[in-house]
């Protein structure tokens, strides 16, 4: 796997004449979970539809390897993406819903099998997605972002609706991607729920960035969840 390096430079979103993101930038380097922490509205999860292209703009950028994700060669190898909707169609089965997405994206089914032991839905896998947990659904949206091989993961609020078990997991996927090379964005807007997952966090508040650092400098002495809330606190409307 080649390693890729994600750079988001000055992202702005402006609706009407309110700044939901204000120059935003961060980078992701190689063999690194970064957190991406705020309160709700904070802005993380625009951000991270504007790092896909889903949401234009206003001003600023996001590079995968020096690219724009519209000018990726094969964005589904590159970049794999968990966003908050999980739209599922509630009648497909799990594994008809990863066959969808791999034809669409291009991909071979091969690896349909794979990702879903991957995920832990090897026996629910031809259940009707109605039927799934919202644990179940993060994992099955977390599937199909895994279908392309992809040497990024961003993952917006994976750990919602996950028990303790399924944290860990999370945790343990994360820990095995790094370690072939993967570059991770988890956004949460619980820092107690990601702090033994992540290696750094990028914090935003009210859309601008608070944060960029390791855990260790984050915390200075005092509990990650006390260093978290004394950083967003700071921030008034
Ligand atoms: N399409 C939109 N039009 C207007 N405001 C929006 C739109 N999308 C998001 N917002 C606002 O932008 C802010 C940030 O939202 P969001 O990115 O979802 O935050 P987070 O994911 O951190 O909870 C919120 O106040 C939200 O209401
Ligand atoms: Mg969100």
């Amino acid at each position: 796997m080649t390693n890729v390096e994600v750079e988001v430079r000055g992202l702005t979103k402006t609706y009407g004449n309110r700044a939901v993101v204000a120059d935003v930038s961060f980078n992701l380097s190689p063999g690194t979970v970064t957190g991406f922490l705020g309160p709700n509205g904070a802005g993380k999860s625009t951000t991270l539809r504007m790092m896909l292209g889903l949401v234009e703009p206003t001003a600023g950028v996001t590079l995968f390897g020096g690219r724009a994700y519209r000018d990726l060669a094969s964005p589904a190898r590159t970049v794999g993406a968990v966003l908050e909707s999980g739209d599922f169609h509630p009648r497909r089965s799990g594994y008809n819903h990863l066959r969808v997405i791999a034809a669409l994206a291009g991909l071979d089914e091969h690896p349909i099998g794979g990702v879903l032991a991957t995920v832990g839905l090897t026996k629910a896998a031809h259940r009707q997605v109605r039927t799934y947990s919202l644990g179940m659904r993060q994992r099955l949206g977390l599937a199909a972002a895994l279908l392309g091989n992809p040497q990024v993961l961003l993952l917006d609020e994976p750990a919602n609706g996950l028990d303790p078990a399924g944290v860990a997991w999370l945790r343990s996927l994360l820990q095995d991607f790094t370690a072939n090379g993967g570059t991770a964005l988890v956004s949460s807007h619980l820092l107690a729920e990601l702090s033994q997952s992540v290696d750094r966090v990028v914090v935003i508040s009210e859309g601008r960035l608070l944060a960029d650092t390791d855990l260790k400098s984050l915390q200075d002495g005092r509990s990650l969840e006390e260093a978290y809330l004394a950083l967003t606190s700071g921030v008034t409307a």
